[in-house]
């Protein structure tokens, strides 16, 4: 072989070796105590090492050996405001024993205890380099050069976090849980549309999904077309800890940039 083709070679592989530290890797499994508090859904859940406050990684469960893998957010002193914003695998719990593991190969993966993968990031030599929560709730998995490969933002289920959008090309409306007991996919959906944001509900008697509020009347597109929504967040005055949400739109014209206020004050943790 000639030396520069051994040069290609020995190039690529290099490339290709982008890979996460051992030390940076870990493998979580599902056993062992339950955690203390009293949290949404009255479910039982067990912590794991990532955190980042307010926000916990943790398996949990509303029936016995059908964990769900969520970021849950709240502390113990607002114990009343604990809540699930993110879960990784809804309508396909894991059970007792099962493992979340992160690679050197930089994926990231849920399996069951017989191995059976129950979900992941795709992410298998795509350059990551590490895992981290960070502070606003977002689990991402970075490359070298600190771009996120893969980030839960992208996918959100029932939840918005500060920052978190809904967009074209990903994923475009949230979903609410069946029931505190059942972690599927339920009757009411939030949808983004080309000209509005949408209310569904369907039933077993109404399969169709049934429109009962949009956003016709508060937002004008013009010719435009929603691209994303991201919810934000305002602080009052500072007499009061309290914030105002708001959803941001920018349809990609002139009229673009437009606030679209919920009106909800949240007070803070
Ligand atoms: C892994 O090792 C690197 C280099 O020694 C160090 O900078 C990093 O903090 C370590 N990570 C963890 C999670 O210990
Ligand atoms: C989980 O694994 C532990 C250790 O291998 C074992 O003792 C236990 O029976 C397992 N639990 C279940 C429900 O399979
Ligand atoms: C869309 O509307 C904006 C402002 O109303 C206008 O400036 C723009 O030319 C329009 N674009 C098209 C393709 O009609």
């Amino acid at each position: 072989m000639s030396l520069p083709f051994i040069f290609l070679v020995s190039l690529f592989a290099f490339i290709a070796q982008a890979q996460v530290p051992a030390n940076e890797t870990f493998k979580y499994v599902n056993e062992g105590e339950f955690g203390q508090y009293i949290i949404e859904y009255d479910g039982n859940y067990r912590p794991l090492d990532p955190f980042a406050s307010p926000f916990q990684l943790a398996f949990y469960n509303t029936t016995p050996n059908a964990y769900t893998l969520a970021v849950r957010m709240g502390l113990r002193r607002s114990e009343s405001l604990i809540r699930w914003v993110w879960e990784a695998n809804r309508g396909n719990p894991v059970g007792e024993n099962a493992t979340f593991t992160f690679g050197t190969n930089g994926n990231l993966v849920l399996a069951n205890a017989d191995g059976r993968v129950a979900w992941q990031t795709n992410t298998r030599n795509k350059g990551v380099v590490g895992f981290k929560l960070l502070s606003n709730g977002n689990m991402v998995l970075y490359n070298s050069k600190g771009n996120f490969v893969w980030q839960s933002f992208h996918y959100p289920t029932d939840t918005l976090l500060v920052g978190q959008s809904l967009r074209v090309g990903g994923v475009t409306k949230l979903v609410s849980r069946a029931s505190e007991t059942e972690n599927k996919d339920g009757s009411y959906s939030f949808v983004m549309e080309p000209k509005r944001l949408a209310l569904y509900y369907k039933s077993k008697n109404s399969p169709k999904p049934i429109v009962y509020f949009t956003t016709s009347k508060l937002i004008d597109v013009g010719n435009g077309s929603l691209e994303h929504v991201t919810l934000n967040c305002y602080p009052e005055n500072s007499a009061n800890s309290a914030y105002d949400l708001a959803l941001l739109y920018e349809p990609g014209n002139s009229i673009s940039g437009e606030v679209w206020c919920m009106g909800g004050a949240l007070h803070s943790f």
